[in-house]
């Protein structure tokens, strides 16, 4: 029981798939491969805050300076159009995204659904990528509540190529569900952060437009490839009708994203958003943390790129790990564990004994996030610990 006793970081609750003290402990028993008994006690440099969190972007905290804003905002009952603050937040989002008009969302699955409603009927379909988050991460709200079907189509690491797309629109027939909509996902969550390059995302929303498509973008990490392509996110975003952007992942804002569009598009939304349950009242209070993060948290997310590429140097240098894709495009690294080293689960367990925090993806697969809450200090230690826990488990199974 010496390793359980040393298991100093061990979770809170969550919803994801983090090991709990009980599949550690079985682990323990060696069923998953990895041998824990054996890792010696790692040298830290005492200041080194830990735990480091890499599980996702969304684990950020408002800094004292964001905290500020919120707490000074002029707020009003957004139902009734009084948050100036809201109102600010959506004309600055659809300003910077070059659409007419925006609606602030709780969430970006509501930003993403509210798009799908907006551009389709029951007995519709949308066209999307087979990993994309709409399909794999809302429950398939859009069937469940508004009686769409999506059909999927494999991309590489989430990038789809407009040949893939050219036979997919049904026949004009009653057999068959109205293909009506194109959705894209850019970046790519569980293609790693993959950039949708900028040529075929507008081949495809060409092709679409042509076709009497809509367009929508599920845009929630636009912002890392503003930052990493240098193109705008007005240009990004003139090839699609609607497109949601969150401000509470690499932004750091605590809540919301905006669903940006034509304005009688996002008239529907707004009605929508009332049926869900999302218009909020006094909103500016978190409307100010999401303004605050705009005007200061863009610029930065290249830092976050940066310290992405350090992990995942890290892992490319450890035996018996793989990245996957190779190349990181922004903030998201995804690596496999070779079967003989263990499972994710195991080695996300070792990791969090010494205070880096990762989730699993699948069972060989691993994912770390980077963003504002953790230092290239952070990221560099983190890259230390996974080098030597890889080697460990290496020397282990070898
Ligand atoms: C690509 C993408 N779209 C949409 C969402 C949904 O955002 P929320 O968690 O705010 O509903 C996420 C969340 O991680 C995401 O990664």
């Amino acid at each position: 029981m010496q390793a359980l006793a040393s298991r100093r970081w061990f979770a809170p609750p969550i919803t994801c798939n983090i090991p709990t003290l009980a599949s550690f402990a079985i682990n323990r028993d060696n069923t998953q491969g990895v041998v824990h008994s054996r890792h010696k006690q790692r040298k830290r440099k005492p200041e080194m805050k830990l735990p480091i969190d890499l599980r996702s972007d969304t684990v950020t905290r408002p800094t004292p300076a964001m905290r500020a804003a919120m707490a000074a905002a002029d707020v009003g009952d957004d139902v009734f159009g009084d948050d100036l603050t809201v109102r600010r937040l959506e004309e600055q989002t659809a300003a910077m995204l070059g659409k007419e008009t925006a609606l602030y969302v709780p969430s970006g699955t509501m930003g993403n659904q509210l798009g799908l409603r907006v551009h389709c009927q029951a007995g519709d379909e949308f066209l999307c990528e087979t990993n994309c988050h709409i399909l794999c991460y809302e429950q398939g709200a859009y069937a469940q509540l508004f009686g769409l079907a999506a059909q999927p189509i494999e991309g590489d690491h989430g990038v789809l190529q407009v040949e893939q797309l050219m036979d997919r629109i049904r026949a004009d027939n009653d057999h068959c569900v109205r293909t009506r909509l194109v959705c894209l996902e850019n970046t790519h969550n569980r293609g790693a952060g993959r950039i949708q390059p900028y040529d075929s995302v507008a081949e495809i929303c060409g092709w679409a437009a042509e076709n009497g498509l809509a367009r929508h973008l599920d845009g929630a990490r636009l912002f890392n490839a503003v930052v990493a392509t240098g193109i705008s996110a007005a240009d990004w975003s003139s090839h699609f009708d609607t497109v949601s952007v969150c401000f509470s992942k690499g932004l750091g804002a605590p809540v919301g994203s905006a669903l940006c569009g034509p304005a009688d598009l996002i008239r529907q939304a707004r009605r929508h958003r009332k049926a869900l349950g999302g218009a909020m009242r006094q909103a500016g209070i978190i409307a100010a943390g999401a303004l605050y993060a705009l005007d200061h948290n863009i610029d930065r997310l290249a830092d976050d790129h940066a310290n992405a590429r350090i992990l995942a140097e890290a892992v490319r240098s450890s035996p018996g790990l793989r990245l996957d894709p190779e190349i990181i495009d922004t903030n998201i690294v995804i690596f496999e564990i070779d079967p003989e080293l263990g499972t994710a689960a195991a080695f996300v367990a070792r990791l969090r004994d010494e205070g880096v925090w990762m989730n699993t993806t699948a069972a060989q697969r691993i994912r770390a996030v980077t963003h504002l809450d953790v230092s290239r200090e952070q990221v560099q230690h983190a890259a230390g610990v996974l080098r030597e826990i890889a080697a460990e488990v290496h020397s282990v199974a070898g």
